[in-house]
């Protein structure tokens, strides 16, 4: 049957067991981040379309051309958030914390939405899992930062990963390497595309967007934001890196990382995984010391990542731990009942097991067979197979007061009283 709707393009639909596995990473991940003090924060989707503009820049390529924007019924132009640091940094001036006492610990999880042409890993609307972390202007931020997002992926499996940093210094950095991108750039302007022209005019350090490989090349051997970098910003990022390197975490120079976000200063890092392809980050993050004040609030540093949460787990060698499943089998609606109880009971001798009654109660035969479905499909759906079982409630058991109890792994079974279940259950956990 051809289905009449379908999910709008870019967006995409996850089921069980997918979801199951997003579900136990972001435990993992509320874990983690709870152990480092911040705590979850929960701005809404919408925002004034000014915001974004404002704070990731006019002319980057998420406004200009990403923003998924509209006007409500009054004529307001709201925007779905492409990008949550924005509408984190605005909560905080306007709950009026921004002054309060700092450090100012947040993390958030939640969907983002961007108008990019899908393909593998990116989707119009896809998940994030951030971090801002206000009120620390010295270099140790950078370094509590990037330690709890390593314990992160580290719990998540990843063993070979390492941070790509830059530092992109201040407001006057940007200017004076603006200008040198332009003056090394604008001979070659006549062969680039219209859009990478206006890039040239409107602000140079967008064309490091460009996906065309002559340009790629132009930049190559351009300016860096290093050859302008004042004297505080050279001896931060020094020292960024010291701390960085005495916690462990792998770093890579990249003279020419900019981000494609307009706020940031000084320190922006970002983390590849070469299954993605070179041009596509997992994550992406940096120093913010001027968004807060930009926005109407007080001088606040600040500095942050976000994960993309569908790359994050596309790549990630992570597998939540495999859970038990039980199936009670009435043998016909005249058990049903009674299966619902022994389920029930099932359930508070095996927390963490996963406990089906065939409701349909369409007898053994069939209730077994999808039994040895399931139990085939056993890894994907994330069951450990050791702890599959069938508990059997025909007349006959109804009628002695007992239970017959398969163990699919072994194919034995075995019938008992029905008082002895809670305890066999619970003996069959610890086995
Ligand atoms: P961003 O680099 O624009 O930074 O996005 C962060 C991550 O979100 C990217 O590295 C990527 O993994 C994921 N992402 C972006 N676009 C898509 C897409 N269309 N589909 C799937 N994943 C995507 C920010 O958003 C900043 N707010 C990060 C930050 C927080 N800086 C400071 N604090």
């Amino acid at each position: 049957m051809t289905p009449q709707y379908r999910a709008v393009k870019g967006t995409r639909d996850l089921f069980p067991p997918e979801t199951e596995r997003w579900a136990a990473a972001e435990s993992v991940c509320r874990e983690v981040f709870r152990a480092h003090g911040f705590g979850p924060i929960r701005t809404p989707i919408l925002e004034h379309t000014e915001l974004f503009t404002r704070s990731v820049g006019e002319t980057t390529d998420i406004v200009y051309k990403e923003m998924y924007t509209f006007p409500d019924r009054r004529g307001r132009s709201l925007t779905l958030r492409p990008e949550n640091t924005a509408g984190v940094a605005r909560a905080v001036i306007e709950k009026g914390i921004a002054t309060g006492p700092m450090p100012l610990r947040l993390y958030y999880v939640g969907p983002q939405f961007r108008y990019e042409r899908p393909q593998a890993g990116r989707y119009r609307e896809f998940g994030q899992i951030g971090a801002e972390l206000f009120g620390v202007a010295g270099p140790a931020g950078e370094a509590e930062l990037l330690e709890m997002l390593f314990a992160f992926l580290k719990a998540l499996g990843f063993v070979n990963l390492s941070v790509s940093i830059n530092s992109v210094g201040t407001a006057a950095t940007r200017s004076a390497f603006s200008e040198a991108l332009r003056r090394h750039l604008a001979a070659h302007a006549a062969a680039f595309s219209e859009e990478d022209r206006r890039r040239l005019s409107e602000n140079p350090l967008r064309l490091f967007e460009s996906k065309d490989p002559s340009v790629r090349a132009l930049l190559s051997d351009a300016p860096t934001p290093r050859d302008f970098l004042d004297e505080e910003s050279g001896r931060h990022h020094e020292e960024v890196l010291r701390l960085l390197g005495e916690a462990g975490i792998p770093c890579e120079e990249n003279p020419s990382l900019v981000r494609g976000l307009d706020y940031y200063t000084r320190t922006v890092f970002e983390v590849l995984s070469k299954e993605l392809g070179a041009q596509d980050a997992i994550l992406g993050g940096g120093r913010y010391d001027n968004l807060v004040e930009s926005l109407g609030g007080p001088a606040l540093p600040a500095v942050g990542f976000a994960i993309g949460e569908d790359r994050l787990l596309q790549v990630a060698p992570f597998r939540p731990p495999a859970a038990g499943w039980v199936l009670v089998l009435p043998q016909g609606p005249e058990e049903l009942s009674e299966a619902l109880r022994v389920a029930a009971e099932v359930r508070l001798a095996a927390p963490g097991s996963s406990v089906e009654v065939d409701l349909l109660a369409r007898g053994f035969r069939k209730g077994l067979s999808r039994a040895g479905l399931i139990y085939d499909e056993a890894v994907a759906r994330g069951y450990d197979r050791e702890r599959m079982f069938v508990v059997l409630l025909g007349a006959d058991e109804k009628a002695a007061g007992t239970v017959t109890w398969k163990n699919l792994a072994t194919g034995e079974q075995e019938t008992f009283p029905r008082w002895e279940l809670s305890r066999r259950v619970g003996a069959g956990r610890q086995a």
